[in-house]
């Protein structure tokens, strides 16, 4: 297994994302026209997740599409008719949506748009891994690549990973879990569960600082504190409500509170804004300050890969390196681990 430091290497190797790739005109409304008639034309369906940009949620919203979180996709994406899927996330969500659609056709705005925790979690390590632990079922987050979800028993997202692990442990067993650490030590936490943990970690959550948090709380005492699981123990400590961004989303939308602080990517103020109205106040959680290394401010490098002149493109070209495609084999095994988390999530 690899040391944070490792993981960290790697992780830089992969950011490839400049500020020119992201900030083009989001507001471009010829463009904007443009990609919806395309959509049109071409029967294809838009599918995008909340951390993506506000101007790409928006054409989601207005054209018959979806925008929700990584469990939401799989499923909209999964029972549509549409024949060509554009999904404006990153990689794994793509890969997500072959794996249970392997008869549509699948394209991202760009490819090289991956996460730290897939990069951080090597298939052929992580089976390794697994190799040396054949008494553990697999538990693996749906932040990883198609091979990893081949090798995994389960497949899990945020918004369910707690039920599912309480689930495995009222049949006895004990649980292998990668990549993040984070998270899965807030579930071992919640549940008293057995489970080895995998050292990976999301980039942004991991930077939220708990001190800046309690000096919010100081200055805006009757504020709710959401928390995504993927930020540190000590971050979740102070939360209100921890939970996948759809129910970060719910939560601000149904508690009482008049203020909220958000520890989670600044993509999904856009949308928590519409559901909230505009009486509540919505803060962002300090990801700056003391120890603080990020420079992205909360921003996901790879979810801003997903620009509007990347989905014209897509739409307009269908280019081979805009396409996923996931090895027959590897996508019939991955299938099985997020089968069950399908069925798992239905029948509750
Ligand atoms: P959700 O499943 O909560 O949408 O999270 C996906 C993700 O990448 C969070 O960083
Ligand atoms: Fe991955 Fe973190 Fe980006 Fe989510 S926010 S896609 S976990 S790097």
């Amino acid at each position: 297994m690899f040391t944070s430091e490792e993981i960290r290497e790697r992780v830089n190797r992969h950011l490839t994302c400049k500020k020119s790739d992201v900030l083009e005109d989001p507001f471009n409304h010829e463009r904007i026209s443009r990609i919806k008639n395309l959509l049109k034309e071409k029967n294809a369906l838009l599918i995008a997740h909340y951390y993506t940009h506000p101007a790409i949620q928006a054409l989601a919203d207005e054209t018959g599409g979806y925008v929700a979180d990584s469990l939401e996709m799989a499923r909209k994406g999964q029972a549509h008719k549409a024949t060509t899927l554009i999904v404006s996330g990153v990689r794994f969500m793509g890969e997500t949506a072959k794996i249970l659609s392997p008869e549509k056709r699948i394209f991202m705005p760009n490819l090289a748009a991956t996460c730290s925790l897939d990069v951080g979690c090597p298939a052929d390590e992580f089976a390794a891994f697994c190799d040396q632990h054949p008494d553990r079922t697999v538990v693996v987050y749906a932040n990883t690549s198609a091979a990893v979800k081949a090798r995994a028993d389960w497949t899990v997202t945020s918004g369910c990973a707690v039920s599912i692990i309480e689930h495995l442990q009222d049949q006895g067993k004990k649980i292998l879990w990668a990549p993040d650490k984070f998270l899965g030590n807030y579930i071992k936490t919640k549940t008293g569960a057995d489970m080895l943990l995998w050292n990976g970690s999301c980039i942004v959550h991991e930077e939220f600082k708990a001190q800046g948090i309690r000096e919010l709380k100081h200055l805006y005492p009757n504020a709710a504190v959401l928390v995504h699981p993927e930020s540190p123990a000590s971050v979740i400590a102070l939360a209100d409500v921890t939970g996948s961004t759809s129910q970060l989303i719910e939560a601000a939308r149904s508690m009482p509170n008049s203020s909220f602080i958000i520890a989670t990517e600044k993509g999904i103020f856009y949308k928590m804004r519409k559901v909230v109205g505009d009486t509540k106040q919505l803060i962002e959680a300090p990801t700056a300050g003391k120890g603080a290394t990020c420079k992205s401010c909360a921003r996901c490098p790879w979810m801003a890969m997903n620009t509007l002149s990347g989905l014209e493109h897509v739409l307009d070209n269908q280019p081979d390196e805009c396409e996923i495609h996931v090895d027959n084999l590897v996508r019939k095994k991955a299938l099985i681990s997020l089968q069950r988390m399908l069925d798992f999530t239905r029948v509750r």
